[in-house]
Protein backbone atom coordinates (compact mmCIF):
# COMPACT_ATOMS: atom_id res chain seq x y z
CA UNK A 1 0.00 0.00 0.00
CA UNK A 2 1.03 3.74 -0.78
CA UNK A 3 1.39 6.62 0.86
CA UNK A 4 0.85 10.12 -0.65
CA UNK A 5 3.61 11.80 -0.76
CA UNK A 6 4.47 10.42 2.83
CA UNK A 7 1.22 12.01 4.01
CA UNK A 8 -0.32 9.74 7.05
CA UNK A 9 -3.26 7.51 5.49
CA UNK A 10 -6.52 8.44 6.39
CA UNK A 11 -7.68 5.36 8.11
CA UNK A 12 -10.86 4.26 10.22
CA UNK A 13 -11.57 1.90 12.56
CA UNK A 14 -14.36 -0.31 12.94
CA UNK A 15 -15.39 -1.99 16.50
CA UNK A 16 -18.44 -3.17 18.35
CA UNK A 17 -17.02 -3.27 22.08
CA UNK A 18 -14.07 -2.89 24.46
CA UNK A 19 -11.85 -1.45 21.77
CA UNK A 20 -8.78 -1.73 23.19
CA UNK A 21 -7.14 -2.59 20.33
CA UNK A 22 -8.69 0.35 18.78
CA UNK A 23 -7.48 2.82 22.03
CA UNK A 24 -3.88 1.04 21.04
CA UNK A 25 -4.54 1.41 17.32
CA UNK A 26 -5.14 5.45 18.24
CA UNK A 27 -2.09 6.16 20.20
CA UNK A 28 -0.16 4.56 18.25
CA UNK A 29 -1.50 7.10 15.82
CA UNK A 30 0.00 10.06 17.07
CA UNK A 31 3.44 9.03 17.08
CA UNK A 32 5.90 10.33 14.46
CA UNK A 33 6.93 6.97 13.12
CA UNK A 34 2.81 6.18 12.67
CA UNK A 35 2.27 5.76 8.90
CA UNK A 36 -1.33 6.46 9.57
CA UNK A 37 -4.22 9.46 11.24
CA UNK A 38 -7.27 7.83 12.74
CA UNK A 39 -9.92 9.92 11.21
CA UNK A 40 -12.85 7.99 12.00
CA UNK A 41 -14.25 5.15 14.31
CA UNK A 42 -17.07 3.57 12.99
CA UNK A 43 -19.25 1.41 15.51
CA UNK A 44 -22.37 -1.20 14.50
CA UNK A 45 -22.82 -1.25 18.91
CA UNK A 46 -23.80 2.41 20.27
CA UNK A 47 -22.68 0.88 23.53
CA UNK A 48 -19.52 -0.25 22.57
CA UNK A 49 -16.98 0.96 25.49
CA UNK A 50 -14.30 1.75 22.55
CA UNK A 51 -16.52 4.68 21.83
CA UNK A 52 -15.63 6.93 25.06
CA UNK A 53 -12.23 6.72 24.35
CA UNK A 54 -12.05 7.67 20.52
CA UNK A 55 -14.46 10.84 21.73
CA UNK A 56 -12.17 12.07 24.58
CA UNK A 57 -9.02 11.70 21.62
CA UNK A 58 -11.70 14.19 19.67
CA UNK A 59 -11.78 11.35 16.85
CA UNK A 60 -14.98 11.67 14.77
CA UNK A 61 -17.56 8.28 15.75
CA UNK A 62 -20.15 7.46 14.01
CA UNK A 63 -22.90 4.72 15.13
CA UNK A 64 -25.19 2.95 13.02
CA UNK A 65 -27.22 0.23 14.38
CA UNK A 66 -29.08 -1.14 11.75
CA UNK A 67 -30.95 -4.39 11.73
CA UNK A 68 -31.12 -4.45 7.77
CA UNK A 69 -26.63 -4.23 7.37
CA UNK A 70 -27.18 -3.82 3.59
CA UNK A 71 -28.52 -0.30 4.29
CA UNK A 72 -25.81 0.07 7.02
CA UNK A 73 -23.36 -1.08 4.75
CA UNK A 74 -24.03 1.38 2.12
CA UNK A 75 -24.99 4.42 4.30
CA UNK A 76 -21.25 3.59 5.77
CA UNK A 77 -19.36 3.74 2.06
CA UNK A 78 -21.08 7.14 2.03
CA UNK A 79 -19.47 8.00 4.96
CA UNK A 80 -15.91 6.69 4.00
CA UNK A 81 -16.27 8.19 0.72
CA UNK A 82 -16.78 11.55 2.14
CA UNK A 83 -14.27 11.05 4.97
CA UNK A 84 -12.08 10.18 2.16
CA UNK A 85 -10.71 7.02 4.03
CA UNK A 86 -7.97 4.79 2.43
CA UNK A 87 -7.80 2.38 5.37
CA UNK A 88 -10.02 0.24 7.18
CA UNK A 89 -8.84 -1.07 10.68
CA UNK A 90 -10.99 -3.76 11.94
CA UNK A 91 -10.61 -4.00 16.23
CA UNK A 92 -13.05 -6.26 17.43
CA UNK A 93 -15.42 -6.01 14.66
CA UNK A 94 -18.52 -8.57 14.83
CA UNK A 95 -20.26 -7.74 11.08
CA UNK A 96 -19.34 -9.63 8.63
CA UNK A 97 -19.02 -7.08 5.76
CA UNK A 98 -20.14 -7.78 2.61
CA UNK A 99 -18.55 -8.92 -0.86
CA UNK A 100 -19.92 -5.64 -2.25
CA UNK A 101 -18.42 -3.53 0.69
CA UNK A 102 -14.91 -5.63 0.42
CA UNK A 103 -14.22 -5.12 -3.53
CA UNK A 104 -15.28 -1.34 -2.73
CA UNK A 105 -12.29 -1.30 -0.33
CA UNK A 106 -9.98 -4.59 -1.84
CA UNK A 107 -7.02 -4.67 -0.03
CA UNK A 108 -7.45 -1.80 2.40
CA UNK A 109 -9.45 -3.29 5.15
CA UNK A 110 -6.91 -5.45 7.61
CA UNK A 111 -8.18 -7.07 10.56
CA UNK A 112 -7.02 -8.62 13.81
CA UNK A 113 -7.76 -12.36 14.85
CA UNK A 114 -7.10 -13.82 18.59
CA UNK A 115 -5.66 -16.83 16.93
CA UNK A 116 -3.03 -18.81 14.61
CA UNK A 117 -4.54 -18.44 11.53
CA UNK A 118 -5.63 -20.41 9.23
CA UNK A 119 -6.44 -22.41 12.37
CA UNK A 120 -9.22 -21.26 14.71
CA UNK A 121 -11.14 -19.41 12.13
CA UNK A 122 -14.75 -17.45 13.98
CA UNK A 123 -15.31 -17.03 17.23
CA UNK A 124 -14.67 -18.20 20.84
CA UNK A 125 -10.76 -19.14 19.82
CA UNK A 126 -9.56 -19.11 23.36
CA UNK A 127 -11.86 -22.38 24.26
CA UNK A 128 -11.08 -24.33 21.30
CA UNK A 129 -7.52 -23.59 21.38
CA UNK A 130 -7.32 -25.23 25.35
CA UNK A 131 -9.81 -27.73 24.50
CA UNK A 132 -7.93 -29.50 21.94
CA UNK A 133 -4.92 -29.38 24.13
CA UNK A 134 -2.91 -27.07 21.57
CA UNK A 135 0.75 -26.57 22.45
CA UNK A 136 0.64 -22.91 20.69
CA UNK A 137 -1.47 -19.95 19.93
CA UNK A 138 -1.21 -16.72 19.16
CA UNK A 139 -2.69 -13.90 17.18
CA UNK A 140 -3.00 -12.81 13.77
CA UNK A 141 -3.47 -9.38 11.22
CA UNK A 142 -4.45 -10.51 7.75
CA UNK A 143 -6.17 -8.54 4.80
CA UNK A 144 -10.01 -9.03 4.96
CA UNK A 145 -11.60 -10.85 2.06
CA UNK A 146 -14.83 -12.32 1.04
CA UNK A 147 -14.52 -15.63 2.92
CA UNK A 148 -13.98 -14.78 7.13
CA UNK A 149 -10.48 -14.91 8.56
CA UNK A 150 -8.88 -16.13 5.39
CA UNK A 151 -7.49 -13.22 3.36
CA UNK A 152 -3.65 -12.46 3.37
CA UNK A 153 -1.60 -12.99 6.57
CA UNK A 154 0.70 -10.14 7.17
CA UNK A 155 1.96 -10.70 10.72
CA UNK A 156 1.36 -13.34 13.35
CA UNK A 157 2.91 -13.87 16.58
CA UNK A 158 3.18 -17.43 18.56
CA UNK A 159 2.46 -17.99 22.17
CA UNK A 160 3.79 -21.15 23.97
CA UNK A 161 1.00 -22.56 25.92
CA UNK A 162 2.14 -23.30 29.55
CA UNK A 163 0.62 -25.87 32.05
CA UNK A 164 -1.96 -23.71 34.42
CA UNK A 165 -2.57 -21.40 31.65
CA UNK A 166 -6.66 -21.06 31.10
CA UNK A 167 -8.73 -19.79 28.50
CA UNK A 168 -8.65 -16.85 30.18
CA UNK A 169 -5.37 -16.30 30.93
CA UNK A 170 -4.73 -16.95 27.40
CA UNK A 171 -7.12 -14.65 26.09
CA UNK A 172 -4.89 -12.06 28.34
CA UNK A 173 -1.46 -13.16 26.83
CA UNK A 174 -2.70 -13.07 23.48
CA UNK A 175 -4.43 -9.65 23.62
CA UNK A 176 -1.40 -7.88 24.79
CA UNK A 177 0.53 -9.42 21.72
CA UNK A 178 -1.95 -8.10 19.54
CA UNK A 179 -1.72 -4.70 21.12
CA UNK A 180 2.05 -4.98 19.74
CA UNK A 181 1.86 -6.82 16.27
CA UNK A 182 -1.57 -4.49 15.08
CA UNK A 183 0.71 -1.41 14.81
CA UNK A 184 3.92 -3.79 13.49
CA UNK A 185 1.48 -4.94 10.42
CA UNK A 186 0.77 -1.18 10.32
CA UNK A 187 4.38 -0.29 9.84
CA UNK A 188 5.26 -3.09 7.74
CA UNK A 189 2.21 -2.60 4.87
CA UNK A 190 3.51 0.86 4.49
CA UNK A 191 7.08 -0.01 4.14
C1 LIG B 1 -9.61 -9.06 20.04
O1 LIG B 1 -9.22 -10.24 20.67
C2 LIG B 1 -9.51 -9.19 18.54
O2 LIG B 1 -8.46 -10.02 18.15
C3 LIG B 1 -10.83 -9.81 18.17
O3 LIG B 1 -11.77 -9.22 19.03
C4 LIG B 1 -11.11 -8.79 20.23
C5 LIG B 1 -11.41 -7.35 20.37
O4 LIG B 1 -10.92 -6.80 21.56
N1 LIG B 1 -11.11 -9.65 16.77
P1 LIG B 1 -10.86 -5.23 21.75
O5 LIG B 1 -12.27 -4.72 21.52
O6 LIG B 1 -9.89 -4.69 20.76
O7 LIG B 1 -10.42 -5.03 23.17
Amino acid sequence: MKRYFGRKVITAIFISGRGSNMRNLIDFSITKKSPININLVFSNNKNAGGLKYAKEKKINTICLDNKKFQILENKLLKILKEKKIKLICLAGFMKILSSNFIKKYDGKIINIHPSLLPKYKGLNTHQRVMDNKEKYTGCTVHYVNSRLDSGKIIIQKKIKIQKNDTAVKIAKKVLMEEHKIYPKAILKIFS
